[in-house]
Parts: C-alpha cells; structure tokens; sequence
C-alpha cells in the first residue's frame, strides 16, 4: 500500500474514495462551505443527517457513489464522534477501518481529508495497521478482499512538506508493528529460537545495527543457568540476541536497554499446560518480536540515545532431559532459583537478559513479556500492567505511552509482595503463591534489574486480540512497538 500526501485540491483527487470526517452534533460543519466537495453534493449529508441516518457517531460511515463535481468514484463520510474528545487515537482507528471497511467493496485507492495536520501520523499508522491480515498461510484468501493500492490523506491548507515527516514517521512505525505481528503470527514449528535469531540479524544487517547472537556454549561459559534451565526440555537450540543502535552523535552517557521475553512456544514444560487453547502459546514471543521491531523503527528514524534490544530465545518443552520442579539453577547475577513450576518460564529467560543488559552497560531498561495469565484478570485487555523501581522513569515512559496512543496501567510494587517470594532452599522461587501473580512475577525480575531504573510491562492480555475490530484484524495486536519507539525518540537525557 503506497501511502501519501494528496497534493492537489480535494474535488480533483482521482481516487476510488474521498473521505470526509464528521462529528456528532455539528450540523454546520457536516457541510463546511469551504469544502466545495461536499456543498456540491446538494444537500445529501443534511438530508441524512435530518433523517437521523448519519449522526457523525465515532466509526459510522456512508457513501455516496458517484457524486457530482469531484473527480472521486465515492464520497464517504466518516463519524469522528464529539469533535471536544476526538484525537490521534480515534483519526489512527478511523484510518485503519476505512481500509477494512472498503476493501471488500472494490475500492483500491483512498483520500482521507483530515483538517489539520496534528493526526497524519496516526492516521498513517492506522491504514497500515488496518490493511494487515493473518492470512499468511491461507491458499485462498477471500475473493475480493484485495489490498488497498494507496491511501492518501489531504489536509486542505497545509504545505504537503509539512506533513511528509509525519506521514513517514507513521508509515515507519505502523510497518514495525505489523512486524512484530507477522513474527508473532508464525506457527511455532516454523518460528523456533534460531529463526527468530535469524530475523534478528537479517533485520540488523539491512538497518545498519550491529547484532550479536549468543548460543548455547556461549551462554553456559557465561553461566546463564536459569535461560539454559529453560532451554534443556526443547530440541531446538536457544539464543540471546543484542541488537544495537548507536547514535551518530552520543549526546550523553544514558543507554536504554530493551528487552522481550521470546519464548517461541510454551507448553509450560513439566508443569503443563492444559491442552485447550494452548496453540496459542506461539505469541508467547510477543515481547521479542516488538523488541526486534522497535529497533528496525529505531535504526530508521535515528533517535539521540543509545538503545540495545535484547531478545533471550527458547522453547519451553518437556523431553526427557526437561526441568523439573524442585530444580534450583544458578543465575548470571550469582542468584539461586528454585524452579517450583516450570510454567513460570519467562522470568527465568528475562532474569538473566536482565543481568546481561546490566553489565553491558545499560542505565535504563524496559521489558515486555506475555508473563503472566493473571494481568489479564486484574486489567482485562486495554491496558499493558506496568511496574518500576523508579517511578521518575515511569512517569516519563507513560507520557511516551500516551503519546504513542496506548495505554498501560501501572500496578504496586510495595515491599511486603516481595516477601510473597520464599524458598526454602535456593535464594528465591520462581513463583509466589496463588494471589497477586504478575505483581510476584514482576518482583521476582526486579531482584534482577534493581538498581538500576527499570520499568516491567505484561503483554499477556494485549499481545493478542480474539475479537478482531473495524480497525484491526484479530490475532497478534503489536503491542508496545509504538511506545518503545516514542521513548526512545522522546527521550529526555538525565
Ligand atoms: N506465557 C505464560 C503467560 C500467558 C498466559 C501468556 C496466558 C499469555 C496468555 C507464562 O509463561 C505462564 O505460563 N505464566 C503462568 C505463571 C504461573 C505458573 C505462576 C501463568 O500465568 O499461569
Ligand atoms: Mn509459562
Ligand atoms: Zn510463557
């Protein structure tokens, strides 16, 4: 889908579609008499609009084929809803369902009028969000449902120079997340730890980032006990990938680290897993896959601080030299973990990605990780659950969130649910007990990462939608890419 700025005045613009945005409740602006387009339709929308057809509800839409005096095939109106709430997260949905809604019907090209410039990145996100599919392994994908061929957005009055960067920044980072989503998408026999390695490094060597894949030999001589504890059950080899992006001028000594729990299938191991539903333990690598598509993004719009994205890789299976429970195993840090359940997987891997962050050199990381069931009980599947040791560093990653258009909820990290975190014979277990699980999982990965700043988000719960929207498809969401990217791009030296 070629996307871009629609320079030429709105009624001429020679597309399939020209789309309006309308909101609730404003009758005069539903037919501005500065948009020669719609004023010629002759009273059409007002006559909707009376008719109680088309209020401007947010997402609602209707058309008009073949309109008089403008050169498009269609005429669309789309609800923007109250026009006092309406803001980049509903102009990225807003893109993102036209491209749905549209494509089963014929049209191939698109002209979104936007009236002012403040959205066209998010609405350039939205389009390429909304044309992604997880059709890949379809031999017959719906009949007429054919891509889109371009999406142009017009904002009328604005120097299309102006609004190039946004729209480029947009395209950049919808393209990312739609990464993470075709990674998270494959099937877990033909996405295991090498592949993910190897998208990695492919990935690094066409962005211009240095990669450094450790293996297995590597990772014992280091002593990563508890990512090779994991390992052990699966025939498929695991990894620790670095990718590294360096800015050309290194204004200061900050270095973020990145890191995504990349478990490429989790059966859980000796501990389990129930067999409904657990094909979909393949996004259990979802965290990785938006490391790793944060860092193209980054590489690409080339933000001032230094950001390594680190990806430990393995496979939580169960053959005969799986782990069991009971097993304690040595961190990279020097900590003892007992392995009460071996389902608790990810914080093993993240436990000593952690500590290598740390000692290459890292003053602030950020993890994502499908960790654990419980987040989705506790925050359903809007929110990211979000946990710090520095709540300075969490307040200037929230505001990344926010502008990113995501959300994520933060949840307490008081002293008393580390003591929920008791083993009788190593150091500490791998799990707590059965309350306040993701609060216990997150505890269990600061022991790793304090002190330095260190910020936790579950994906578990948002990672993955079952539900598709208007304007998303339903299955891997790439969640997380966008907020990594605004940090990263936002980033305040301190
Ligand atoms: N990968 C799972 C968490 C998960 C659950 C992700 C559902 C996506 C959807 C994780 O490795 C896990 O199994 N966690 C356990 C922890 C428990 C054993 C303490 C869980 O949540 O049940
Ligand atoms: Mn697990
Ligand atoms: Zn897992």
């Amino acid at each position: 889908m070629q996307l871009y700025i629609e320079t030429v005045p709105v009624e001429q613009a020679a597309s399939d579609a020209l789309v309006f945005l309308c909101f609730e409740r404003e009758e005069k602006a539903a037919e501005p008499v500065s948009d020669p387009a719609l004023t010629l339709q002759d009273g059409w929308l007002a006559g909707l609009r009376g008719s109680g057809e088309f209020t401007g509800k947010l997402y609602d839409w209707c058309q008009l084929y073949r309109p008089a005096g403008i050169v498009a095939k269609r005429l669309i109106v789309i609800g923007g809803g109250k026009r006092e709430k309406f803001s980049a997260v509903e102009a990225r949905r807003i893109a993102g369902t036209l491209v749905r809604a549209l494509r089963p019907k014929g049209v191939r090209t698109i002209t979104l009028v936007l009236e002012s410039g403040d959205a066209v990145q998010a609405a350039a996100e939205g389009a390429v969000l909304g044309a992604w599919e997880a059709d890949k392994y379809k031999s017959d994908p719906k009949k007429n449902d054919k891509a889109i061929d371009s999406f142009a957005i017009a904002v009328p009055g604005t120097e299309a120079a102006k609004l190039i960067l946004a729209l480029e920044r947009g395209r950049i980072i919808g393209d990312a997340q739609n990464l993470t989503r075709d990674l998270v998408n494959e099937p877990p026999n033909l996405l295991i730890p090498e592949k993910l390695a190897e998208a990695a490094r492919e990935m690094s060597a066409t962005f211009g980032l240095e990669c450094q894949v450790l293996d297995k030999a590597e990772m014992k001589k280091l002593g990563m006990g508890a990512l090779l504890g994991v390992a052990q059950g699966s025939d498929n080899p695991p990894f620790l990938i670095a990718m590294k992006y360096v800015p050309a001028e290194d204004s200061g000594k900050d270095h973020l680290a990145l890191i995504g729990k990349g478990v490429t299938f989790d059966t859980g191991g000796i501990s389990i897993k129930p067999a409904d539903g657990m094909e979909k333990m393949k996004y259990d690598m979802a965290g990785a896959g938006a490391v790793i598509a944060a860092m193209r993004a980054i590489a690409q719009l080339k933000p001032k601080v230094r950001v390594t994205g680190y990806v430990p890789t393995v496979e939580n299976m169960l053959n005969g030299n799986a782990q069991r429970p009971g097993d304690i195993v040595t961190t990279l840090s020097g900590k003892t973990v007992e392995v009460l359940n071996t389902d608790a997987e990810g914080r093993l891997i993240l436990a000593d990605a952690i500590t290598y962050a740390t000692r290459n050199g890292a003053t602030h990381i950020v993890d994502a990780a499908t960790l654990t069931g419980a987040i989705g009980i506790a925050l359903g599947h809007h929110n990211m659950g979000a946990f710090t040791n520095d709540e300075e560093f969490l307040k200037r990653f929230q505001s990344a969130v926010r502008a990113a258009g995501e959300k994520a909820w933060q949840l307490p990290m008081d002293e008393e649910y580390k003591d929920y975190l008791k083993s009788a014979f190593a150091d500490l277990p791998n799990i707590g007990g059965r309350h306040g699980g993701s609060i216990t999982a997150a505890w269990f990965l600061r022991e790793f990462a304090d002190p330095t700043p260190w910020i936790h988000l579950d994906i578990a719960a948002t990672a993955w939608i079952d539900d598709g929207k208007a304007w998303l498809s339903k299955g891997p969401t790439g969640v997380a890419v966008r907020s990594f990217v605004q940090l990263a791009l936002d980033w305040n030296f301190v």
